[in-house]
């Protein structure tokens, strides 16, 4: 069985993220959801244990149940690769910025520790959402609830309304 490892920040998961678990969900056998840090991004909106809350309940009836599971890793993505024992990592693409990012981390990882990366691109419909701007969205009173799972539109609501 191939496994996967399927590093973010996830602060929180919105559709994007999602449509590329279910894309790696039919493409492999299993999806490890890697809740990381990354250094560029401080503070947050969720813990770590909401957001891993708020994944188990946009997927856990979705077509991927079965087919993932969520852990949080701390240190680098290769790490958490080798302590979940996958056989690669997988990274969603929206457009050019993106892959300019994700292709040094690619080398980056395989340079360092021998991880290679896959990309998935996400569907068009997709391509503009982050969770950047989900945050921004819900903190100054806007409606993100086209963005993220309805499980994260209610947990936003709850903490800036
Ligand atoms: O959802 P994000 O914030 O775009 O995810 C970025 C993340 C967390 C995958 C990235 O920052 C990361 O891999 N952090 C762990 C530290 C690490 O491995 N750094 C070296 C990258 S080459």
């Amino acid at each position: 069985m191939t496994k996967v490892l399927y590093p973010g920040s996830f602060d929180p998961i919105h559709l994007g993220h999602v449509d590329v678990i279910e894309q790696a969900s039919r493409l492999f056998g299993h999806v490890v959801i890697a809740i990381l840090h990354n250094p560029e991004k401080h503070g947050g909106v969720f813990t770590v244990e909401q957001r891993i809350h708020l994944i188990n309940g946009a997927l856990a009836d979705g077509p991927c149940a079965g087919k993932y599971s969520v852990k949080a890793f701390p240190g680098l993505a290769v790490d958490a690769a080798k302590a979940a024992d996958v056989d690669f990592i997988v990274k969603g693409l929206r457009n050019s910025g993106d892959f300019e990012i994700e292709q040094q981390m690619a080398h980056t990882n395989l340079a360092v520790a021998g991880v290679p990366t896959v990309y998935l691109p996400c569907s068009p419909e997709r391509s503009s959402v982050s969770s950047r701007f989900v945050r921004e969205i819900a903190q100054y009173g806007g409606d993100p609830s086209s963005m993220v799972p309805s499980n994260v539109t209610a947990a936003l609501k709850e903490i800036f309304s």
